[in-house]
């Protein structure tokens, strides 16, 4: 920058760093800041306006900006200002971080102004839709379900369905049977715990095992504790019977019962393998940890033994289990078809949802890389930017958030054209979307429906042997099957 126009800068907005230094000090939060010191040229609603001197202020809301619609650009412009236009540096009051969250608000007020131009309907429980390559119908295929959390086809008519509360029941024909599954595993069900990903073994036809993961309640020192565990068992009439621990961390690990960020999606490779996350449940630094289940992706055969070529097996200070590191939430969980490639979905804070490629020993950064600030308003403590040498970037990740959570890619032939699409279920969003990824590139990203209410959070998408796409809503689970 030029001397003059820093001067010009210190003149002209002495007030305004000073307010913003006590803000600072107060609360840090984003948007107070923006009220103190950007206001008076962008905008109480961002919409633009003019500066002292009469140079035109653009709207923050725009599809079009000035110099670039990218989030980079955006960090750069409020970095570096434009100060022959009167638009300050902010680089010496903000630090990177803190101009990230700036970004971050922005983004966040674009959707909502976006959204407030829009009329969204309440779905209805049978609509038709249409997405960029096929038309698609919509209706409900088993009702009458309290937070459905994951479901599961055991052959063409067949399925099971867990729910949140602890519950899990066999569906024949569409219908669910009246009385669930006896011999479920008693779960904790406070905060996001409770019975959470069902998948049957790839060879289940000829094994029958079925795997569960839970938030698996146990006390210690006289304290509910829980954490995510993994067990396999086999259906016998309505029973669940032949129950085996796949895998449960030390008891002395279990953070308190309840709380957050449990994980709990299970996948098979096909070559003999399960992988599961379990999330760090509240504390970043065990994402860090190797010595702890919390924040990782897991990888077993699929009896519970340890593969002898995990990245850590040889590591005495870490979970042999341990596939990759560095998650927070990892909710979702699919291995492409075609290549093999397995993908976790998981959420991030607020703006730092994420999908990402995930390999053998990485580390995919959380809490010390993350692309969202935190729910105040304020940097994420201790996270150092969006980006680290050794840590992994995201395939992509969603600005505002939009809480993905269970995922699956796309095999059946009703939808030629979706093959190998990977859908992406979204609680805090209500919408379904499609992303077509090849390796560790997103090629492109739509949204197939949205909804309104709560009863339109979706927590999982599946393929069934029928070719539909099954989607579970709060209350029930819908199936997509082409239009006519
Ligand atoms: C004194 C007036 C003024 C203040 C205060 C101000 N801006 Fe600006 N801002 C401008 C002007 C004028 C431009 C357009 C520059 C140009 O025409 O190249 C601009 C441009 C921008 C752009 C780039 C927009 C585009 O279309 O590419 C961003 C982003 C931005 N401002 C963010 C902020 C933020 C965030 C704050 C508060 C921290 C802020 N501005 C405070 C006047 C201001």
């Amino acid at each position: 920058m030029r001397p003059s126009s820093l001067l010009y800068l210190a003149a002209a907005f002495a007030p305004l760093s000073l307010a913003f230094a006590q803000n600072v000090r107060a609360t840090g939060k984003i948007n107070e800041f923006y009220a103190q010191n950007c206001v008076n040229c962008h905008g109480a609603k961002l919409e633009g306006g003019v500066t002292p001197a009469n140079n035109k202020v653009p709207s923050l809301l725009s599809e079009q900006f000035l110099h670039g619609n990218d989030d980079e650009s955006i960090a750069k412009s409020i970095k570096n200002g434009y100060p022959e236009k009167e638009m300050p540096a902010w680089g010496a009051v903000l630090s990177d971080k803190d101009i990230r969250s700036m970004v971050i608000y922005i983004r966040e007020q674009q959707f909502l102004f976006k959204r407030g131009q829009v009329k969204i309907e309440k779905l209805a429980d049978s609509f038709d839709g249409k997405s960029q390559v096929h038309s698609f119908h919509v209706d409900t295929w088993v009702g009458d379900l309290v937070e459905p959390w994951s479901l599961a086809f055991l052959g063409a008519n067949k399925a099971i369905v867990t729910e949140k509360l602890g519950y899990a029941y066999l569906i024949d024909n569409g219908k669910r049977a009246a009385r669930p599954l006896i011999g479920v595993p008693a779960v904790d069900t406070g905060g996001q715990a409770g019975l959470l990903d069902v998948v049957p073994h790839p060879d289940y036809a000829k094994n029958g095992w079925i795997y569960f993961a839970f938030s698996d309640p146990q006390t210690r020192d006289g304290q509910p504790v829980s954490l995510t565990r993994i067990i396999r068992g086999k259906i016998k009439g309505n029973a669940l019977v032949e129950q085996q621990t796949i895998f449960q961390a030390p008891v002395e690990m279990y953070p308190k019962a309840g709380g957050v960020h449990f994980g709990g999606r299970i996948a098979f490779d096909g070559k003999g393998h399960v992988f599961f996350t379990i999330g760090e449940r509240g504390t970043g630094t065990n994402a860090q940890n190797l010595g702890v289940a919390m924040g990782k992706v897991h990888r077993l055969n699929d009896d519970g033994t340890v593969p002898a070529d995990n990245p850590f097996a040889k590591d005495p200070k870490a979970l042999p289990s341990i596939w990759s590191y560095g998650h927070r939430n990892p909710q979702g969980l699919a291995i492409h078809p075609g290549t093999g490639d397995l993908y976790d979905l998981e959420h991030g804070p607020r703006g730092g949802d994420e999908a990402n490629l995930v390999l053998a020993g990485r580390n995919y950064g959380w809490p010390v890389i993350t692309y969202g600030m935190d729910y105040p308003g304020t940097p994420m403590p201790g996270s150092e930017g969006t980006a680290k040498a050794g840590m992994e970037q995201p395939v992509t990740y969603w600005l505002p958030s939009i809480a993905p959570c269970g995922a699956s890619f796309y095999s059946g032939d009703l939808f030629p054209k979706w093959k190998n699409s990977l859908f992406v279920a979204s609680l805090a969003a209500k919408e379904l979307r499609r992303l077509e990824i090849e390796g560790n590139k997103l090629v492109s990203q739509e949204v197939i429906f949205k909804g309104e209410t709560d009863s339109n959070r979706i927590r999982h998408v599946i393929g069934g042997p029928d070719g539909a796409l099954y989607v579970l809503f709060r209350e029930r689970i819908a199936r997509l099957t082409p239009a006519n």
